[in-house]
């Protein structure tokens, strides 16, 4: 099998990883704190990791990656139906894994799609469980139905979230700047805090969490990547500061501005490295 085609395989693995990710999570969010919703929050964790590991062998291979999200099975009511669903999708995950194990000769790869697989296949048994368990426990769809302004902020907060993920998880893989990789994947982490802060506090409002991203910078030359995260921001700094000053409930003015400094922070990083960058 010729290298393209072995990176093609790979980024269908990798879409697949991240429509996992993100079903797990909606689904851990929707459902508040619990025994549950942190189980199926550390097995969107796995996905991460796994999400790492195909991404890594990706750019080794010289390969670009895709920030396409793969197909989700987000339907269903009831919990119990969710968790249905998502046996669905571990299973459409261990087909596909199956199928490219098959495919690919190279033994590394083969090596590390078996190590994906056999922890796809726990996950499987997982959500069999969680599908009684549900039942069961009476397992509670917490969201409500709150629109206003200020659920349309923090979804909006999300959105920007979201995108910078994917946007400084794609430039660590692809940069050749060591210090950039480091900090871009730090920062990643903590958008990721951000983006969890941000759902839990819609849900415990009674909104419902929309996880959908803008467009993502895919520049390839490290301080073309900088300048572009830079400029979001700058923004995105601007925007916290300015739905921070205009609510009124303390606790979320709290967090809007816990989420804003880390953003000034994340400015100031990325703007010494473009100072480094350019040397
Ligand atoms: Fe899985
Ligand atoms: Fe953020
Ligand atoms: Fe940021």
């Amino acid at each position: 099998m010729d290298k393209d085609k072995i990176i093609a395989l790979l980024n269908q693995d990798l879409e697949g990883e991240h429509g996992a990710i993100i079903q797990y999570l909606t689904h851990a969010y929707a459902m508040g704190e619990g025994e549950m919703a942190c189980e199926i929050e550390a097995i969107a964790r796995e996905e991460m990791r796994h999400l790492d590991w195909l991404a890594e062998t990706i750019v080794k291979l010289g390969g670009v990656l895709s920030l396409k999200r793969g197909e989700m099975r987000m339907g269903g009511e009831a919990v119990a139906d969710w968790m249905r669903n998502s046996v669905l999708l571990e299973k459409d995950g261990i087909n596909l894994y199956r199928e490219h194990i098959e495919s690919v000769d190279d033994p590394k790869i083969k090596r590390l799609l078996k190590r994906i697989l056999s922890d796809e296949e726990s996950h499987h048994g997982d959500f069999q469980h969680f599908v009684d368990k549900a039942g069961r426990e009476g397992a509670k769809d917490v969201r409500g139905t709150r629109t206003d302004r200020v659920v349309q902020t923090l979804n909006w907060g999300i959105e920007h979230e979201y995108t910078v993920i994917l946007q400084y998880m794609f430039q660590s893989y692809m940069t050749t700047n060591k210090a950039a990789k480091k900090e871009l994947e730090d920062q990643a982490i903590n958008e990721m805090q951000h983006l969890g802060w941000l759902a839990e506090e819609i849900v415990d409002i009674s909104g419902n969490p929309r996880i959908e991203h803008i467009e993502v910078d895919q520049s390839t030359k490290t301080a073309d990547m900088l300048r572009a995260d830079i400029k979001i921001e700058q923004e995105v700094s601007a925007a916290y500061d300015h739905a921070a000053k205009e609510t009124e409930d303390p606790d979320l003015k709290e967090l809007l501005l816990r989420i804003r400094d880390h953003e000034i922070y994340h400015t100031e990083v990325f703007s010494d490295l473009l100072k480094e960058e350019q040397g």
